[in-house]
């Protein structure tokens, strides 16, 4: 069976060639990797594959799952645990198997957030370039000590947990806000009301998926509930936010710090060098301009042990898709 690989990198191949070996042994799975990102124009390609492997900015619309369907594929692998980029009521109605990786080091996510936080707050990307320019100068470099301060966790599903554990460890008062609380949360942190984690937090971090329910939940009226100075984390997905009410929040100094790994508009930019490129996002650019806002290009989820866990979760699902089992990592519509 021909898997059609879609925004692959050398580090895709790699972890999906080992685990093909490990877990695939005895299938024939062949799969076929595709620098490119699978929209309308690039379907084609996968010909002759039963099932598409693809990552959070392939875009599996209408259109595209049509389009796939119609050249025989009947299976859509997600290396990623969001799927709000696949069309699944379009997917259930043309039977198409989905499934994702639900639970990959849920850790390597958290501990990315509390990398953006203490970079941004103790400035040690500006420290680094400085200290090897011989300039060993503290103006500029002024942080505040996280230990008492209030964090507010937006989703306390397993990144958000394993979050909030992280900043509980450091001495933080940890709130929680979820419609779903995970009952693991009530050791760590109190579960209050969205308004009350805005209005009483020192740093708020999203962990909550991007749907029709969250698009946008921070805009212009919920960062005006935040605490004036404040940090905003996400390691979520961009829609979750406003970029542009977050730009207007950070130049009436409303907004104290932003921390962002995912974007709204990434797909344009992300997983690809365009250092020589002009970039024509005005939005991300005059993010760009401030010296309180730190930006990684969706990198919460790269360490080697969740590329094999992801890996090692795909080929389990693919094999189920092949052998046309129950499979726990399906995705349906509704
Ligand atoms: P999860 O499904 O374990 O937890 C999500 C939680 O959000 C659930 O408890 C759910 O009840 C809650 N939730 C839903 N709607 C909410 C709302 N309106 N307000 C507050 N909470 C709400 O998911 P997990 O594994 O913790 O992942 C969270 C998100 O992290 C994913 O949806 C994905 O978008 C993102 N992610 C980012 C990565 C990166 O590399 N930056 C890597 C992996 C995931």
């Amino acid at each position: 069976m021909q898997i059609a690989v879609f925004s692959a990198r050398p580090y895709d191949r790699r972890f999906l060639e080992e685990a093909n070996q490990r877990e695939g042994a005895g299938q024939d799975f062949q799969f076929v990797y595709f620098d490119a990102a699978l929209d309308v124009h690039t379907a084609a390609l996968a010909q002759d594959c039963a099932a598409v492997c693809v990552f959070v900015n392939d875009r599996l619309d209408a259109p595209v799952l049509q389009a796939l369907h119609a050249l025989g594929v009947r299976a859509v692998l997600l290396r990623c645990a969001g799927f709000n980029n696949v069309d699944l009521a379009s997917a259930n109605a043309l039977g198409l198997f989905v499934a994702r990786v639900p639970a990959y080091s849920p850790e390597a996510v958290a501990e990315h957030a509390l990398a953006l936080v203490m970079t941004l707050n103790r400035h040690t990307h500006r420290a680094y370039n400085r200290v090897r320019e011989g300039n060993f100068m503290l103006d500029g470099l002024l942080g505040r000590t996280l230990h008492g301060k209030t964090v507010g966790i937006v989703g306390t599903g397993k990144i958000g947990l394993a979050t909030a554990r992280i900043f509980r460890g450091m001495g933080c008062t940890v709130l929680g806000h979820d419609p779903y609380p995970s009952p693991a949360f009530a050791g760590i942190g109190a579960m209050v009301e969205l308004d009350e984690l805005l209005s009483r937090s020192d740093i708020v971090s999203l962990h909550c998926p991007l749907t029709p329910d969250t698009q946008h939940l921070i805009d212009d009226a919920s960062l005006a509930r935040m605490k004036p100075g404040a940090m905003l984390v996400n390691t979520s997905r961009g829609g979750l936010v406003d970029t542009h009410a977050v730009i207007r929040a950070l130049k009436s100094r409303r907004l104290g710090h932003l921390a962002i790994d995912v974007y709204e508009q990434e797909s344009a930019l992300f997983f690809q060098d365009l250092s020589g490129e002009i970039i024509d996002d005005e939005a991300f650019q005059r993010l760009m301009t401030f010296p309180n806002v730190l930006v990684t290009g969706h990198q919460g989820f790269f360490t080697v042990e969740a590329l094999q866990e992801i890996s090692a979760i795909t080929l389990g699902n693919l094999a189920d898709f092949a052998a046309g089992r129950e499979c726990g990592n399906r995705v349906a519509a509704g």
